[in-house]
């Protein structure tokens, strides 16, 4: 396996040569300097995401959620402990963040770009992502013609324009409503059955994290721990009324209420 990019505590990229996994998380901490003084976010977070898994990431607002997922990424270093994807990955916010001045196409093959597709390849695969994300006829589209969840659809074409190993999600789908985030849920459970990619979800939605993960990870507040995880052994495509989806949601709530009153949050 081409296992490429490793991220460690204060030191460039080194490469890993025995990575089997997505995403390797090992004794993460990370704190920032505020006025107070040292903000302990992370506390040796270890979590593995496996070549092809979907895994969310649950926890209370402020929790250090997308500090974790702007570790994996990249975007940030650890204080302590070492990360390493299999390739670079993907990104996907709450806020589409697509270049408003480009079409649908024009944003996706941006990426195809980046990537290093040649010219006359990115029009196609640009057109083959639309229909991936069934939103073909879309082409030429500036992004303020397109509803939120169009925009959350090319954004998501977008990132798997990237064709990288794991595909990290922050909330891509708190801002619509909930009969398009349903859909969404549907599309990306089938994208992600296609494309056998891997994915690394954050959602402080239970009910989304049951829907749509093989393993839910429960984070703890203040510092962030790993608190539990479950694997959640439910055939898809799930619904998120699905009964067995409601029982393992309770479950989950209630320990994630218990987290939330144990460090004073609402
Ligand atoms: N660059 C920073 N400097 C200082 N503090 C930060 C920084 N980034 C995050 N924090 C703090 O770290 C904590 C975790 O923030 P983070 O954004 O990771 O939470 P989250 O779990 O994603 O929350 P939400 O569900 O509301 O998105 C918060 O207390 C936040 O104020
Ligand atoms: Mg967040």
């Amino acid at each position: 396996m081409a296992a490429t990019l490793a991220k460690e505590a204060g030191s460039a990229t080194r490469a890993a040569d025995a990575l089997d996994v997505a995403a390797r998380v090992e004794h993460v901490s990370k704190s920032f300097t505020t006025p107070a003084g040292q903000q302990l976010v992370l506390d040796d977070i270890t979590l593995d995401v496996n070549q092809g898994e979907f895994v969310t990431l649950l926890g209370a607002s402020g929790c250090g959620k997308s500090t974790l997922l702007n570790l994996v990424a990249g975007l940030d270093r650890p204080s302590a402990g070492s990360i390493g994807t299999d390739g670079r990955p993907a990104l996907m916010f709450q806020e589409h963040a697509l270049f408003p001045w480009l079409t649908a196409g024009r944003n996706i093959e941006l990426a195809l770009r980046l990537r290093g597709l040649p010219k006359a390849e990115r029009r196609p695969r640009a057109e083959e992502l639309l229909e991936l994300v069934r939103l073909r006829g879309a082409y030429g589209k500036r992004v303020h013609e397109l509803s939120g969840g169009m925009r959350q659809r090319v954004a998501l074409a977008r990132a798997l324009a990237q064709d990288s190993k794991l595909l990290l999600m922050d909330e891509p789908f708190a801002a619509l409503d909930a009969i398009t985030r349903d859909v969404l849920h549907d599309e990306l459970t089938r994208i992600w059955r296609e494309t056998r990619v891997s994915v690394l979800f954050v959602t402080h939605n239970v009910r989304e994290a049951v829907r749509l993960a093989q393993r839910v990870v429960l984070l703890s507040s203040r510092p962030g721990r790993v608190a539990r995880e479950w694997t959640v052994d439910i055939e898809q495509p799930r619904r998120i009324e699905d009964a067995a989806v409601a029982e393992l949601s309770a479950e989950i709530t209630e320990e994630l209420r218990g987290e939330i009153r144990r460090h004073g949050q609402h």
